[in-house]
């Protein structure tokens, strides 16, 4: 689909907004959806269609609810319909109190999410009809950025939902390799034993697919700051030794949307080219049974000379970042940002409608929440009080890496909070609910979210 921020007389159907409690300047069809009783319900749609026009008038809901992710959202719902229509050039023509540039970013955004299908394995693919769309706004720009981070939000939402036995660490490692404008080194296990991430090593020696630890690098000429982000890459999570129930098991190709989501990020500085030096880092491994696999009640050393008593092998998440972590504060970086599918703890806190937002920087984590309510991604500050590392005490290590069903978000923060150099401002975004859903949400998306994309990228460019 090919958007553009400039109005047309030549399209086969009309996209017209109606809010709640007002009416259209076209009294024709101000009549007939009178009429009809049609009112602008928020997700409403009415399709007028004569022999000279089509005209698709969506609900907009109350104007004082309006702002640019009910935007988004009504325009994914928009090209459902567009689709339904079997329209080929659709112009969009909202009346909204939106700047032009947000309008023409988020509309774009919504479009092209209402278009993303993972398809590729059905013999019959979902109809891709509307070709073009026109938009009443003038920033190109504009909406060229917000298909830059939509199609790098459905690469993330491809990779997370592509099936574990074609995305292994190996996968990841080529991805990341690919990338423009990006530096990347790929570390095979010796190396990364030699620089003594023997504790991420341990949660993948199970597996037939070696891990790969993965180094990109963005680095502009003056860098203002510079920022690590880190994406848990758990390509499978079978919970290894500590084996997961089926049901639990089912989704766990998604274990490495973190990693997912620090790929396509990176994927988006050679395009928007910030002045900010960006790493990306990725311990990608597959967490497996096999005679080889590392088992409850092994003593592990991370990267800081820390060690770990593997309470249980399906805690391997936190295990991996811990050695991320530590290589991360050897770069000398101002700030950490981890994003993981971490614990099912989260999931049950908040549900799959938000995120967990842990760390040791309240500023830098306001910021990121901020961020994040803009892009309507939600995130929740979850507490890491010192005492939920009590539950960690180990009689012969220097922590478990388990701490007991309640608090368990809270409590892996404490265990990720010791692989980080306090000077450091950190923060740790739990996305287990949210990475993969079963049900569809508001704004149409179903399986892979790509959730932290829009977040991040928007981050990093200071907006
Ligand atoms: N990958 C899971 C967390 C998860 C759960 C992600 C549900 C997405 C949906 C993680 O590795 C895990 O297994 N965590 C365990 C930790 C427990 C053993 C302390 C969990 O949350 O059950
Ligand atoms: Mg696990
Ligand atoms: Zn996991």
């Amino acid at each position: 689909m090919n958007i553009f921020a400039q109005s047309t007389s030549d399209y086969d159907t009309l996209v017209l907004g109606l809010f709640y409690g007002e009416e259209l300047n076209d009294t024709e069809i101000s009549t007939v959806l009178k009429r009809d009783k049609f009112e602008g319900n928020f997700g409403a749609s009415y399709v007028y269609n004569t022999t000279e026009k089509r005209v698709l008038v969506l609900g907009l809901g109350k104007k004082e609810n309006f702002d640019q992710n009910k935007l988004r959202e009504i325009m994914a719902k928009a090209q459902r319909l567009l689709t339904s229509l079997k329209s080929e050039v659709a112009y969009l023509q909202l009346e909204t109190d939106l700047e032009d540039e947000i309008y023409a970013e988020f509309a774009a955004i919504g479009l092209l999410t209402g278009e993303y299908a993972f398809d590729k394995y059905k013999t019959k693919k979902s109809p891709k009809t509307l070709k073009e769309v026109y938009l009443n706004a003038s920033s190109q720009k504009s909406v060229d950025k917000g298909v830059k981070i939509s199609n790098a939000t459905s690469f993330a939402r491809n990779l997370s939902n592509e099936p574990a036995q074609f995305v292994t660490p190996e996968t990841l490692a080529q991805y990341a390799s690919q990338l423009d404008g990006i530096e990347t080194k790929i570390y095979e296990r010796d190396e990364v034993a030699k620089m003594g991430m023997n504790a991420y090593l341990a949660v993948g020696q199970g597996s037939i697919n070696p891990p790969k630890f993965i180094h990109m690098h963005y680095k502009p000429q003056n860098p203002k700051k510079t920022i690590a982000l880190i994406g848990k890459g758990i390509t499978f999570d079978s919970g290894g030794m500590d084996l997961k129930p089926a049901a639990s098991m089912l989704t766990m190709r998604d274990d490495m949307s973190g990693a997912a989501c620090v790929i396509a990020v990176m994927s988006l500085l050679n395009e928007f080219k910030p002045d900010i030096e960006v790493h990306g880092i990725i311990a990608a491994c597959e967490n497996m049974i096999s005679g080889k696999a590392y088992k409850p009640g092994d003593i592990l050393t991370a990267k800081n000379g820390k060690t770990i008593e593997v309470e249980n092998t399906d805690a391997e998440g936190r295990i991996t970042l811990a050695d991320a972590l530590c290589y991360a504060c050897e770069l000398e970086v101002d700030e950490i940002i981890d994003i993981a599918t971490l614990t099912g703890a989260c999931m049950v806190a908040l549900g799959s409608q938000c995120a967990g937002l842990l760390g040791n920087n309240k500023n830098l984590m306001d910021k990121i929440q901020n961020v994040a309510n803009n892009q309507g991604e939600r995130f929740w500050q979850l507490p890491m009080f010192a005492e939920y590392f009590d539950m960690l005490k180990s009689d012969v290590a220097d922590m478990k890496n388990t701490g007991g069903r309640w608090g368990g978000a809270s409590s892996a923060g404490t265990f990720l909070n010791e692989f980080v150099n306090p000077d450091i401002a950190w923060a740790h975004l739990d996305i287990a609910g949210t990475a993969f859903l079963d049900k569809p949400q508001k704004d149409l998306i179903k399986g892979a979210t790509g959730i932290g994309v829009r977040t991040l990228i928007n981050y990093i460019l200071g907006e």
